[in-house]
């Protein structure tokens, strides 16, 4: 029986040199390796084959069928290589959709670029949180009338016996106490993070969208002040929006900043004038200000040593606000019509 393999092995290696078209090989094919075919019928046959020989017949068929299936493939790739086909060299060329990159991811790499170049290293904390970290230790009390503000998810019956309800981060603030406490336990003192990821509220309309993004500065450091703060600010503002923006801090509360700020942008339509969409002249960025005592306690630093400053706003937000798009529904940018999307 070997001896047969061998032959059929050697045969079908000269029909399969001789051959001239994809269509005889692969009648080639079939003969010899189809599961009716020559070599199917030599496996049927090992059965019968004495003991000892039935594990070196298997080999050689083996063997044999991978000789004879490389054969066939080259020999396809040669006569498909040959075969020359008429080609209108004056015809127009075919148009390849090619990808691209998403808004917001394009918003999100800009805005690392401009925080890393000063220094600050990009975070990334859980999206599904227990309420201590979103609020608890960001000196929210229990009943604290502002929670209402941060419009929660929370998930239905999972309870941290420490840290409470388990939510959908309502904010990127969560990542403050986690990152001061992953500092800590790495004997570090001085924290720059940008926090960047999905956050969730109980909110849709022409400005909200329930998932948006948002990007929040943490700078921890022994003797910061409002003036670091600033000059953050306006570094950020020169560098994403070009030097022609103003920032203003207006007075506001948060529980884990005090003081508390909220971040104005002159508004590029009317350049500061007042206008419909602005009526003042200035836009509403977000949040800002420097870190509470408690928050610092609470992620381990000590506030009669440590300050911090720390500002949280959205991404879809500022985007809208550079490129002047003149958007008048945020929930376009999560639209899947491509023909809009492909504008940016
Ligand atoms: N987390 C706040 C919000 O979602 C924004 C904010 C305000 C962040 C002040 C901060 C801050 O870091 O210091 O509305």
């Amino acid at each position: 029986m070997k001896e047969e393999i061998t032959n059929l092995r050697n045969q079908a290696v000269f029909r399969i040199n001789e051959v001239g078209s994809v269509d005889e090989l692969e009648k080639l094919r079939i003969f010899y390796l189809g599961r009716n075919g020559k070599l199917a019928q030599y496996i049927k046959a090992i059965k019968d084959a004495p003991k000892s020989e039935k594990k070196s017949i298997g080999v050689l068929i083996n063997d044999t069928k991978n000789v004879i299936e490389s054969l066939i493939t080259n020999k396809k790739n040669v006569i498909k290589s040959t075969v020359r086909e008429w080609v209108d060299m004056t015809l127009p060329g075919e148009q390849i959709d090619t990808g691209s990159i998403h808004v917001v991811t394009k918003a999100i790499d800009e805005i690392s670029r401009v925080f890393e170049n000063i220094g600050f290293v990009r975070r990334r904390y859980p999206e599904v949180e227990w309420d201590y970290f979103a609020f608890g230790s960001l000196n929210f009390d229990k009943w604290h009338p502002a929670r209402d503000e941060w419009e929660t998810f929370f998930v239905e019956s999972m309870e941290h016996p420490k840290y409470g309800p388990m939510l959908l981060t309502p904010h990127t603030s969560s990542g403050q106490i986690r990152e001061m406490q992953k500092a800590r336990s790495r004997g570090d003192d001085v924290i720059r993070m940008i926090n960047i990821s999905k956050t969730y509220r109980r909110q849709s309309d022409a400005s909200h969208t329930p998932m948006f993004h948002q990007f929040e500065g943490l700078v921890i450091d022994k003797n910061l002040s409002i003036a670091n703060l600033k000059g953050t600010i306006d570094y950020f503002m020169d560098s994403f929006f070009g030097g022609k923006r103003k920032a203003r801090l207006r007075p506001y509360n948060f529980p884990f900043t005090e003081p508390s700020f909220e971040i104005d942008i002159s508004c590029d339509i009317c350049k500061g004038r007042g206008c419909k969409l602005c009526k003042e002249g200035w836009l509403e960025l977000g949040g800002a200000g420097m870190v509470h005592p408690n928050v610092l306690k609470n992620g381990g630093f000590d506030p009669r040593i440590y300050r911090g400053f720390a500002f949280g706003w959205g991404v879809e937000r500022v985007f809208m606000m550079k490129e002047n798009l003149g958007i008048d529904d945020i929930r376009t940018i999560y639209s899947t019509d491509l023909s809009y999307l492909k504008q940016f």
